[in-house]
């Protein structure tokens, strides 16, 4: 991994996930070079205790929070709206919400709440907030992705898992939807000075999964000591965020920082397209 930027000042970050693990050190990360970070927060007061955490581990006050529910497209616009009328530039938006639940269970909308959270709210808020980004560029989308996306596929005949439910399987869907998703936005942003890419952060001790029971609470207490801190995993994201040598670097997966290949499926076009035609079909996007 190269070196970030030694000054992100007068760059306007936003951070969704950002009261807890990887979001919450990449929001400091940002602030201690000196960006404006704005953190999202579906909770006032988790996102309150780390707003203060985040200004004092960065020396910095500007550190703004926004709340809302990624899961909710209500809550989704909302968010851009106050944004939009707050912020009069986006240089940085970091999709790092995400969640995995084992069992299956659905939003306000009706939709299958891990892909609705980890895909359709970032997509949806994505595209809310491209003129304002196409508008601040140079500027640069990234998606927080996995490795739990190999071996995955996309159900177009049972996206919403209505057949057949797997916790592991909706959570590598979403997160290979991450990746068509950042591909084909790079695709779409072409020469508008926007890059869109991808990070799986590596093996992270964070509080992700803490609704999984059984031999994955075993598997984490075993590994637990091994697993990367998310201060660590977070100097991938801020190099994404701000290093110039990525300047006009898009479409890529990165893994802890470096270049790598993603799984086959990610980089089929067609399946990409589709997605992103059924993506803005259940966000209600025009
Ligand atoms: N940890 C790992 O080993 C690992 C590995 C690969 C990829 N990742 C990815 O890294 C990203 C960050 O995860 P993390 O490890 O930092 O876990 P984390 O500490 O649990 O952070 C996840 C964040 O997403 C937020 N979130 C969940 N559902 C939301 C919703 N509906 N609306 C708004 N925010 C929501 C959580 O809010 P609450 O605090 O309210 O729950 C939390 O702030 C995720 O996308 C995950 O898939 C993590």
């Amino acid at each position: 991994m190269g070196q970030p930027a030694s000054s992100m000042k007068g760059r306007v970050c936003l951070v969704t996930g950002g009261n807890s693990g990887i979001g919450k050190e990449t929001a400091v990360g940002l602030a201690r070079l000196g960006a404006t970070v704005i953190i999202v927060s579906r909770d006032r007061v988790k996102g309150e205790t780390a707003l203060s955490e985040i200004k004092r581990k960065s020396e910095s006050q500007s550190v703004d929070l926004m709340v809302a529910d990624l899961s909710s497209m209500q809550s989704v616009h909302q968010l851009a709206q106050e944004f939009l009328a707050k912020y009069p530039k986006l240089h940085v938006l970091v999709n790092n919400a995400g969640i995995f639940l084992p069992k299956r269970m659905v939003t306000v909308d009706g939709l299958e709440t891990t892909f609705t959270t980890n895909h359709l709210g970032h997509f949806l808020l994505t595209n809310l907030l491209l003129d304002r980004i196409k508008a601040s560029a140079p500027s640069r989308v990234i998606n927080i992705t996995s490795d739990a996306h190999k071996g995955a596929e996309i159900d177009f005949d049972d996206l919403m898992g209505e057949k057949k439910f797997s916790g592991f399987k909706a959570y590598g869907q979403s997160k290979l939807a991450n990746i068509l998703f950042t591909y084909e936005l790079a695709r779409r942003l072409g020469g508008t000075g926007v890059t869109a890419n991808c990070l799986h952060p590596g093996l992270v001790r964070t509080g992700f999964g803490k609704d999984v029971v059984g031999l994955m609470t075993f598997v984490v207490r075993v590994v637990g000591p091994f697993m990367m801190s998310p201060e660590k995993a977070a100097r991938a994201a801020v190099y994404l965020a701000s290093s110039p040598e990525l300047e006009s670097v898009t479409g890529k997966h990165f893994v802890k920082g470096k270049e790598e290949y993603s799984s086959r499926e990610s980089f089929d076009q067609t399946t990409a397209e589709r997605l992103w035609q059924v993506s803005a079909e259940l966000t209600s996007l025009s």
